[in-house]
């Protein structure tokens, strides 16, 4: 009998058909991020992208694979890409073909066990934590919990999403929240800083938070289970 979701994650994953992901870079990348959320790609996502990637590096929710694509990447890198959307992984795999990436659709939230023994030294996620459904709390729970078992010890986790209404958007963002959050393809309306921060701190020794325009840019290493308190 196939276990039932804990999660209801389709709407924040099904809308990424291969004809929206020829629009997203420029769409999310280039207008969005600049004139909406206020956090250039190419100054702040991208330079915060390439300074924690490491060696054996996991990238979840990929998107179009632009930041990948857009990082010198040595030919020894080790890249796996992990979505649920299979027109996302296609997009991105293609991008890096160079790199032979391993392959992985899975859910984040209701994973199975296709990572089963596998470690990583950098994962990211980047502008997936507000397509996931439910309270900040919640969904970093799922979502660490399982992370957990695939950081190698000195490995870190960082990533970017864009905050709820707490940051007080400003026209085209708080017009582009309401439009998303009523589709479902985010769920951030009640996203803040300090429950992002709160999750992170629950679990790791070391954290780091910085808001940006309206997207809180984290990193965490040190998972307190590893290192003893
Ligand atoms: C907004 S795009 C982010 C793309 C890219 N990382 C970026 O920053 O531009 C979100 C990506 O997360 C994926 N996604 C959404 N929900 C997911 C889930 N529950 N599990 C895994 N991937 C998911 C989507 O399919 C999509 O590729």
């Amino acid at each position: 009998m196939s276990k039932t979701p804990k999660f209801n994650t389709v709407s924040g994953a099904y809308i990424y058909s291969l004809a929206i992901l020829r629009l997203y870079d420029w769409w999310v990348l280039t207008i969005s991020n600049r004139f909406a959320w206020q956090c250039p790609t190419k100054s702040v996502l991208l330079p915060f992208f390439q300074k924690y990637l490491r060696r054996s590096h996991l990238d979840i929710g990929v998107g179009t694979g632009y930041y990948l694509a857009r990082s010198a990447l040595p030919h020894d890198q080790e890249i796996t890409l992990l979505d649920l959307n299979g027109n996302s992984l296609k997009m991105a795999r293609d991008r890096i073909s160079s790199l032979n990436p391993c392959l992985v659709r899975e859910d984040i939230l209701n994973p199975g066990n296709q990572l089963e023994g596998r470690m990583f030294d950098s994962i990211s996620l980047f502008y997936l934590l507000h397509c996931l459904p439910g309270a900040m709390s919640e969904k970093m729970k799922a979502t660490l919990d399982f992370l957990l078992h695939h950081l190698a010890p000195n490995g870190v986790i960082y990533g970017a999403t864009i905050l709820g209404e707490e940051t007080n958007h400003n026209w085209l963002g708080s017009r582009l929240i309401g439009l998303y959050n009523k589709k479902g393809i985010f769920d951030n309306r009640h996203d803040s800083r300090v429950d992002l921060e709160a999750a992170l701190r629950d679990r790791f020794l070391e954290v780091e938070v910085q808001v940006h325009g309206k997207v809180a840019l984290f990193s965490a290493r040190m998972p307190k289970r590893m290192f003893g308190t």
